[in-house]
């Protein structure tokens, strides 16, 4: 048995990755995942299409490369985080299509709870603020607008999950509903200091407890998937939310390393050890992962838009064909030509959190083309960056640290270098790009015992190329105070 499947099921794709005994990726199959919008800042997605996605690209992973069920040792799980599912225990069938991560429509639920007083308490247990972003106020949206939810709920005849959660209840035949501690941190019932779900703030979302997964480590035994689904039950070893699983993938093990994912979002996280470091910036504290019982904690700034701005740019403005364009457009314009594009299509997320701030684009001459545009949308994704990582040195002091990124964006040449040039410090690209589906490749790894330690893991991680920083501090500072006022103009607050 020498061979690790791991399922990576994202916001707009899912995706397997077969790593061989070494860890090195040998075939990834990907689907895309439709995008519904009901309403204005609605987002969902049918599970029931998750589900089939998910079992599409793995046996297309295993029909590609010939290998048997048999010889995978582990599967591990990665996932789109706070995303919820309310299903029914009896029949597996949700009820309810799956409220994402970026869906707005609690806010009003939100705002109620924050003017209520329960914002310090809410973060004291459990690091977050209270935002639609997180499960718990979705999870009540399902309760209280679905027929009869609420009552089912209460007899225990509904399951709530993060999409691990689901996809664990559903891989095992409904033997298992549990989830790992990264993705139980993220859904704002969960004391991230005890690792228990937390009956107060239960009461405060009105969440009957017996809705809830048991939580696991994230290399824990999550069962074996049904004999039916390949031929074989192959167990499932690791499980954690995408941006823990890529902080794993990224061996960021020691206190003070940080990675920023680029994907549909940006996440940074930075490792803080067995401390739970409350920021004063309004960065989040999480749980980077848990092994063997033992809670190792990041601070984590999320940045709701990045790689969705090119797709803005691509689908929605039409300014090209494919992503890879992007690169040569950017290299076409000069650093200073004044066009800024705040992505804040969904809101604001860290450090703004302001949910109704809508996106602009600020500073547009006769000469401004494509180019431009194009450049503009890139180096938001920087300069947001820059802002999370500002915040993070004023918490913790990040001294000369670097960067390690990941994340389909990352390939973009331009983009790396601008974002070293936005930092003023060096951005390390690895070797193997499929980072969260690597991290969640090492969480089962360790579940089956491949390795012993997290330093064995870190010896194998590689560095394929280092970004340094070229720009003059006057210009990047000056380009950055621009950004900053942009980003002021789009608040919601603002007169
Ligand atoms: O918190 C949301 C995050 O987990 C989504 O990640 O990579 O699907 O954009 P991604």
């Amino acid at each position: 048995m020498s061979y690790l499947l791991s399922i990576d099921q994202g916001t707009t794709s899912s995706r397997a990755v077969l790593f061989d005994r070494s860890l090195s990726p040998l075939a990834i199959a990907q689907q895309e995942l439709v995008q519904s919008f009901p309403d204005d800042g609605w987002v969902e997605h049918d599970a029931e299409t998750i589900w089939q996605t998910v079992i599409g690209v793995c046996r297309e992973v295993l029909e590609r490369t010939g290998v048997a069920p048999r010889d995978i040792a582990a599967i591990g799980i990665t996932n789109q985080r706070e995303s919820t599912v309310v299903w029914d225990r009896a029949t597996g069938v949700p009820i309810h299509p799956v409220i994402v991560w970026q869906d707005r429509r609690t806010v009003a639920h939100c705002d109620a709870l924050n003017a209520g007083g329960h914002a310090e308490r809410v973060r004291e247990r459990t690091g977050l603020l209270i935002d639609p972003y997180f499960s718990a106020t979705k999870l009540a949206w399902i309760l209280d607008n679905v027929p009869g939810a609420r009552q089912r709920a209460e007899r225990g005849e509904l399951a709530f999950g993060t999409v691990d959660s689901y996809l664990v209840w559903r891989l095992t035949g409904g033997r298992h509903h549990a989830t790992d501690a990264t993705n139980a941190s993220r859904t704002l019932l969960f004391d991230i200091h005890t690792q228990q779900w937390d009956a107060e703030l239960l009461t405060l979302f009105d969440i009957p407890a017996a809705v809830l997964p048991e939580v696991r480590d994230s290399s824990s035994d999550y069962g074996s998937i049904e004999p039916g689904l390949f031929g074989h039950p192959i167990p499932i070893t690791g499980v954690a939310g995408d941006q823990h699983a890529a902080l794993v993938g990224q061996a960021c093990f020691e206190p003070g390393m940080v990675k920023s994912t680029y994907g549909t979002g940006c996440f940074i996280m930075l490792n803080t050890g067995e401390q739970a470091v409350s920021s004063n910036n309004r960065l989040l504290t999480t749980l980077a992962y848990r092994i063997d019982g033992v809670p190792t904690y990041a601070l984590e700034g999320s940045i709701f838009v990045a790689g969705a701005t090119v797709q803005w740019l691509r689908d929605g403005l039409r300014l090209f064909d494919d992503a890879a364009e992007t690169e040569r457009l950017a290299e076409q314009t000069r650093a200073g030509s004044g066009v800024y594009l705040v992505p804040a299509f969904t809101g604001l997320g860290a450090p703004h959190w302001d949910p109704r701030a809508r996106g602009a684009i600020f500073g547009l001459t006769r000469d401004t083309g494509i180019a431009e545009l194009v450049a503009a949308g890139l180096r938001s994704v920087c300069f947001q960056t820059r802002d999370l990582h500002r915040c993070m040195e004023q918490d913790v002091g990040l001294g000369q640290g670097r960067l390690r990124v990941d994340g389909g964006m990352v390939a973009n040449g331009w983009l790396m270098q601008c974002l070293a040039d936005m930092l003023g410090q060096e951005v390390d690209r690895p070797v193997v790009r499929e980072t969260t589906a690597l991290g969640a490749a090492y969480l089962a790894a360790l579940g089956i015992g491949w390795f012993r330690s997290l330093d064995e893991l870190a010896a194998s991680w590689q560095c394929e190329r280092t970004f340094f920083p070229r720009m003059p501090a006057d210009i990047r500072e000056s380009l950055y105070a621009g950004w900053q006022v942009a980003v002021e103009r789009v608040k919601s607050d603002r007169d």
